[in-house]
């Protein structure tokens, strides 16, 4: 697996950002993460991206546990093998478009504007690239980002809300992006409150006030593969069978969502049309 979160948490107080969620995520797989305002999303991308550490339990990228590698191999990890699109843009504000595309590169491995500007014209900006953050329109500072995440190549790309901006043509180029990333084997976790973004991925989980609250397949050949290749429901708490809150028995989800408990009672998972 490229990712395995086994019983993370992160705590504030008395909240719960994140509540003792397991989840594993081979290579190349699309995994969407949804769930309401203030369910953990972007605590669970930062704790992923080695931006932040988990309260409890552990995370593995590429098989190294992140607790044991120190601030600067992290920071190597966040470069080498990650692609962030932040929810709240992080673009440096006195530098263009493409310094912002440039700095990324900076920090990777050689700086080509060339390259950047290309990486500018694929999201659909070649004509504001000159322009200062704060001269381009939101759904532009989030085209951006995604230009800034894509131009190492990352293995790994860990979208918070990289379309909550984009009006439907840019979702379009956005998608089609993600799309052709996911053919060239690139993994996707992408944080969204849109359907059919969701849609797009293999693979939906759900979070609620941290917990795994449901999962759902939309691709049901990656579903199999994954499940062959040792892959496991993600899941929070206990994973055995009737030892989820039994509140989780009757909570409302999405048409489609497994529900956990549910899932876990019947012995497996459910897919999209069964
Ligand atoms: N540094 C912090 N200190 C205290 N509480 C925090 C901190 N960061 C996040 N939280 C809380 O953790 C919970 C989860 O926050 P998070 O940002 O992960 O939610 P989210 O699912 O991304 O929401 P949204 O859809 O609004 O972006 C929220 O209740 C939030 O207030
Ligand atoms: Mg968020």
């Amino acid at each position: 697996m490229l990712l395995d979160l086994d019983h993370v948490s992160k705590i504030y107080g008395d909240l719960h950002a994140l509540d003792d969620l397991s989840l594993t995520v081979p290579a190349g797989q699309w995994l969407a993460v949804v769930g309401s305002s203030g369910s953990g999303k972007t605590t669970l991308m930062n704790i992923i991206g080695c931006m932040d550490t988990p309260s409890k339990g552990s995370v593995r990228l590429e098989g190294h546990p992140l607790e044991d590698l120190s601030s600067a191999q992290l920071a190597d990890v966040r470069k080498d093998v990650v692609g962030l699109v932040f929810q709240k843009f992080y673009l440096i504000p006195h530098l263009t478009a493409v310094e912002n595309v440039m700095v990324s590169q900076y920090y990777h491995s050689v700086v080509d504007e060339r390259q950047a500007l290309d990486a500018l014209d694929r999201v659909g900006l070649a004509d504001r690239a000159h322009h200062l953050p704060g001269q381009l329109s939101g759904g532009e500072q989030q085209r951006v980002c995604v230009a800034r995440a894509l131009i190492n190549d990352p293995k790994l790309i860990l979208a918070d809300e990289p379309t909550g901006n984009l009006d439907e043509a840019n979702e379009k180029i956005v998608l089609d992006i993600f799309r052709q990333l996911h053919e060239q084997g690139t993994t996707l976790i992408v944080v969204t409150h849109d359907a059919l973004v969701a849609s797009c991925a293999q693979r939906e989980i759900m979070l609620n006030h941290g917990e795994l609250s449901g999962e759902l397949w939309n691709d049901e050949d990656a579903h199999q593969a994954y499940l062959a290749a040792g892959g496991r429901p993600a899941f929070s708490h206990d994973a055995a069978p009737g030892t989820q809150p039994s509140d989780l028995l009757t909570q409302d989800l999405p048409v489609g969502f497994a529900n956990p408990t549910k899932a876990a009672k019947v012995g497996g998972q459910t897919t999209k049309g069964e």
